[in-house]
C-alpha cells in the first residue's frame, strides 16, 4: 500500500481522462472549454498500464473524472477495462448528468459502480444561470435512472454559491427524505482562474452545518480511510448530507487520494506545485516496474496540507483541467 511520511495511505486514484466539458458552470469553466491546440488525452492503452501500476500498489478505488469525462466516445470501454479488474472493487465516476438518464444502465454493466453527479440547484432558472444549460429536469431524472439500475453509492455534488444557492437547503432535505443518496455540499474553492469570482461567492460550509445541527442532524464520526467529507445523518432521512470544506483545519489530515491527469502527470495534491509526468512510462508493458517506483518514490514528496490559507491554488487553473 502506498503510504506517506504522514502515515496517510492512498487507496483511491482520481483518474481524469479528458479536460473538455460541453457544461461552462461558472466557477469552473464560464467560457466555456476552451480547446488548446491538439491536446492528446491518454489512450486506452495508457490508461491500462496506469491503472495495472496504481492496483500493484494497492489501489482498490479508482474514479473517472475530467472535464467531463462521458464526452469521450470510448468513455463506457474504458469503464469496462478498469471495471473487468477484479481488484479495483470500488469503481465510480463524476458526470454533470448529461445524458445520464439514457447511459446508466450501460454505463452500470460496464462495471461502474459509484457515480457523483453534480446539481448546484434544484431552481431551473438557477441550474440554467450556473451551467450554461436547461437540463436540470433531465438530470434528474438521470439520477433516478442510476438508483433504479443499481448504483450502490450515488452523490450530488452542490457547489455553494453565497447569494446564489444558500438558500436550497430544505430543497436538498426534502430530496433526501426518501431517496437514498448523500448530498455534498462543496465549499467553492479558489484556482488559478477564479480570484473575483471566489471573493464574490465564497461562503463556509458552515453555514450549512449550523442549519443542519439546529434540526438535529448528526455529525458521523469520520472513519479511517474516509476521506475529507465530513457526514450527516438523520434517523427521519434515506439520505445523508456531506460538507467538503477545504479551508477547515484538518481537511487534508484525512487525506486518501491521488491524481492524474488527462495527459498523464501524477498529481499528489489538488493544489499542489509539481505535476510529476508519468506518460512516457506508459508507452509499452515492460516499463511497469520503472512506473511503481516512480509512483512510490514520489509520495515523500507529498505535503501535510495545501496552502489555500495563503492564496496558493497551486498550478491548478480550474477544476476542469486537473480533475475535479
Ligand atoms: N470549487 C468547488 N468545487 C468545484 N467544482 C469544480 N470547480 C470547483 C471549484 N472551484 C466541482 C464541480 C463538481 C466537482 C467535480 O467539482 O461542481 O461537482
Ligand atoms: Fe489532499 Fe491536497 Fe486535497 Fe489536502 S488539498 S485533501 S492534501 S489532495
Amino acid at each position: 500500500m502506498l503510504v506517506d511520511n504522514y502515515n496517510r495511505s492512498f487507496p483511491y486514484l482520481r483518474l481524469s481522462i479528458t479536460e473538455v466539458c460541453n457544461f461552462s458552470c461558472t466557477y469552473c469553466l464560464p467560457n466555456g472549454y476552451q480547446k488548446d491546440g491538439e491536446k492528446s488525452f491518454l489512450r486506452q492503452d495508457e490508461i491500462l498500464r496506469l491503472v495495472n501500476a496504481f492496483v500493484e500498489l494497492g489501489v482498490w478505488k479508482i474514479r473517472i473524472t475530467g472535464g467531463e469525462p462521458t464526452v469521450r466516445k470510448d468513455f463506457t470501454d474504458i469503464a469496462k477495462m478498469i471495471g473487468d479488474m477484479t481488484e479495483v472493487s470500488k469503481l465510480a465516476f463524476t458526470t454533470n448528468g448529461y445524458k445520464l438518464k439514457e447511459n446508466a444502465q450501460k454505463w452500470r454493466d460496464a462495471g461502474l459502480n459509484a457515480i457523483n453527479i453534480s446539481i448546484d440547484s434544484f431552481n431551473a432558472k438557477k441550474f440554467h444561470d450556473i451551467t450554461g444549460h436547461n437540463r436540470m429536469q433531465e438530470v434528474r431524472e438521470g439520477i433516478e435512472k442510476a438508483i433504479e439500475v443499481g448504483f450502490e453509492d450515488v452523490k450530488i455534488n452542490v457547489v455553494l454559491l453565497k447569494g446564489v444557492n444558500d438558500d436550497e437547503l430544505n430543497a436538498y432535505l426534502d430530496y433526501v427524505k426518501d431517496t437514498p443518496v448523500s448530498v455534498r455540499y462543496i465549499e467553492l474553492m479558489q484556482t488559478g482562474d477564479n480570484l473575483t469570482y471566489f471573493n464574490k461567492f465564497h461562503l463556509s460550509a458552515d453555514h450549512i452545518k449550523d442549519q443542519l445541527i439546529d434540526k438535529g442532524w448528526v455529525e458521523n464520526i469520520r472513519s479511517n480511510g474516509a476521506g475529507p467529507a465530513v457526514n450527516f445523518t438523520h434517523a427521519d432521512y434515506a439520505g445523508s448530507i456531506g460538507l467538503i470544506a477545504p479551508y477547515s483545519k484538518d481537511f487534508c489530515t484525512g487525506c486518501n487520494r491521488l491524481r492524474v491527469t488527462s495527459t498523464g502527470d501524477l498529481r499528489l495534491c489538488l493544489f499542489g506545485n509539481v505535476g510529476i509526468p508519468l506518460r512516457h512510462m506508459l508507452q509499452s508493458d515492460d516499463q511497469k516496474d520503472d512506473l511503481k517506483a516512480a509512483i512510490s518514490k514520489q509520495l515523500d514528496y507529498k505535503a501535510s496540507s495545501h496552502f489555500l490559507a495563503l492564496g496558493d491554488t497551486g498550478i491548478m487553473t480550474n477544476l476542469s483541467s486537473t480533475g475535479g
